[in-house]
């Protein structure tokens, strides 16, 4: 018989499809850094203000590059923006993909959304490059927004509870991957030069149709089957074949507890989970730690660390910025390692407080860069620290937690509000940090601190430890005052018929 902690063949099958999602996501969060230059000169050929010999002198004879044409940066501005508009947006409509037909239907669906993002910056040469990525772009921000929810949602649900951790931070492990991938294959001797990128743009869509060859051959979540839809029997089998032949009682009966809970109240929608006082503490803790991911200057180590490296005196700053990737990726490897040994709290409360300390010594290498020619090391050095500590806790955890802060009735809505935090401090970052570093020179990290030593302290004070616990000793960590579910005779004859059911 195999226990709760064995790891079956269709798990890993149904994770590693779910985590194509999450890869399409980070492959698009990275394609559009390095041929920026390239896109640029085809927009400004395809709006008309560039002329075919490429070369335009400014009025006071100097070479000017399409970057610098106002038009041309306020389209590429809006293709880089419209990417977390998209996902604003779509975010909102998690909880509603997800329970309409199912978490595996639901990822299928919007597939069809990857698809077209993907052929529309494909083709984009066969019409107005501009406004073809552009539409390509936010087509392709709603479906990572609808992903980004759904695969953590999935996977946190059929997880055994011995690996939600570890398994939970694949989703992120995949988004690195595609963020590294989407660097390496974007080098302009591949396809970010001239010729391929739009097939680089492109290539984005792709996860999707192997995803979508998977998908029916995953087994939908056991607990949207029983608790969401009451289907006793197809729940049953989606267990056994997750987990193997196991005595299913223990999560039958769970599964069962969270029924009872979420039918004495309605359904949660949004809007009601932001009212309901009962999930208050929970929804503070969830919205808090997405917060703290974004605002840690996580990003704006991503979208800038080439301009960044610039700065800081390295000669080929691209190189640089894909050693970022490969540090990434390891770190949230060493995550999937600890994360279910050393538990969410401790690692989100390393992380931030190692983030906060690097913020720090960024900032004395900035300052001093001028003075000490060594100091660029020390700025460096912080860089893939910085983005270390980041793996290790702050940036994988949130994605999952929320999943288990949450049981089965409000969990769709608050991974829909999560989401749309986080998209929206992204975006806020993405659009403001050019602006706050213009205006705090080299002390911009500070702000990055001053923040990670707020979210440092919040996370001692209030984040609990979630590792082994099942959905209901989460919520009573939360819930200390609310009654269980009484246990009348209904209930308990409830409770011996699901475990007969699991001894036949
Ligand atoms: C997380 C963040 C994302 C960031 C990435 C970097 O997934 O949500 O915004 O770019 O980590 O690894």
């Amino acid at each position: 018989m195999a226990s709760d902690k064995q790891l079956t063949g269709t798990l890993a099958l149904a994770v590693f499809t779910a985590a194509l999602g999450s890869l399409q996501y980070g492959y698009s969060l990275g394609v559009i850094n390095a041929p920026q230059k390239v896109i640029e000169k085809h927009y400004g050929r395809s709006l008309g203000v560039w002329p075919d010999t490429g070369v335009l002198l400014s009025e006071n004879g100097t070479m000017l590059e399409p970057g610098q044409h106002p038009e041309v940066i306020m389209y590429w501005s809006l293709s880089v923006a419209i990417f977390s508009i998209g996902g604003m947006i779509s975010s909102f409509l998690v909880g509603f993909v997800g329970d309409l037909r199912g978490r595996v239907k639901g990822m299928l669906m919007v597939n069809v959304l990857a698809v077209a993002a993907g052929l529309l910056m494909g083709l984009c040469k066969m019409w107005k490059p501009h406004i073809m990525v552009i539409s390509g772009r936010a087509v392709m921000g709603f479906y990572c927004g609808l992903t980004s929810g759904l695969v953590p949602m999935y996977i946190g649900e059929i997880a055994p509870k011995a690996y939600r951790g570890a398994l939970g931070t694949l989703h992120q492990l995949a988004v690195v991957v595609g963020i590294l991938l989407s660097q390496v294959i974007g080098l302009d001797f591949l396809l970010g030069n001239d010729s391929m990128w739009p097939l680089l743009l492109g290539l984005s869509g792709a996860p999707a149709v192997l995803q979508s060859l998977l998908l029916p051959l995953c087994p939908e979540s056991p607990r949207y089957l029983y608790i969401c839809r009451g289907k006793e029997q197809e729940a049953r089998k989606s267990l056994r074949r997750l987990k193997g032949d196991y005595d299913q009682t223990a999560d039958m009966e769970e599964m069962w507890r969270e029924k009872e809970e979420g039918e004495k109240e309605d359904k949660l929608s949004i809007l009601s989970l932001i009212r309901s006082s009962v999930y208050r503490p929970q929804l503070f803790v969830a919205l808090m730690m997405h917060l703290s991911q974004q605002f840690s200057g996580i990003n704006a180590i991503f979208y800038y660390s080439t301009a960044i490296f610039h700065g800081a005196g390295v000669g080929q700053p691209v190189y640089a910025t894909i050693g970022v990737g490969v540090i990434n990726t390891i770190f949230t490897m060493v995550s999937v390692a600890l994360v279910d040994r050393a538990g969410r709290r401790t690692l989100t409360l390393v992380g931030l407080g190692g983030m906060c300390l690097c913020a720090v010594a960024m900032t004395v290498g900035l300052k001093f860069q001028n003075n000490y020619s060594w100091m660029s090391y020390v700025s460096m050095s912080a860089i893939f620290l910085f983005v270390s500590f980041f793996e290790i806790g702050p940036g994988p955890i949130p994605w999952f937690i929320v999943a288990e802060l949450f049981s089965q009735g409000p969990r769709p809505a608050a991974i829909a509000l999560a989401g749309l935090c986080n998209w929206t401090s992204n975006f806020i970052i993405g659009m403001t940090f050019r602006y706050i570093e213009d205006f705090l020179g080299s002390y911009v990290f500070i702000l990055f601190a001053g923040l990670l030593f707020v979210f440092t302290v919040f996370t001692y004070l209030k984040v609990p430890e979630t590792k082994g616990k099942s959905f209901e000793e989460i919520a009573a960590v939360f819930q200390k005052g609310r009654k269980k579910v009484p246990a009348n005779t209904g209930a308990e004859m409830e409770l011996e018929r699901l475990k007969s059911a699991s001894d036949a």
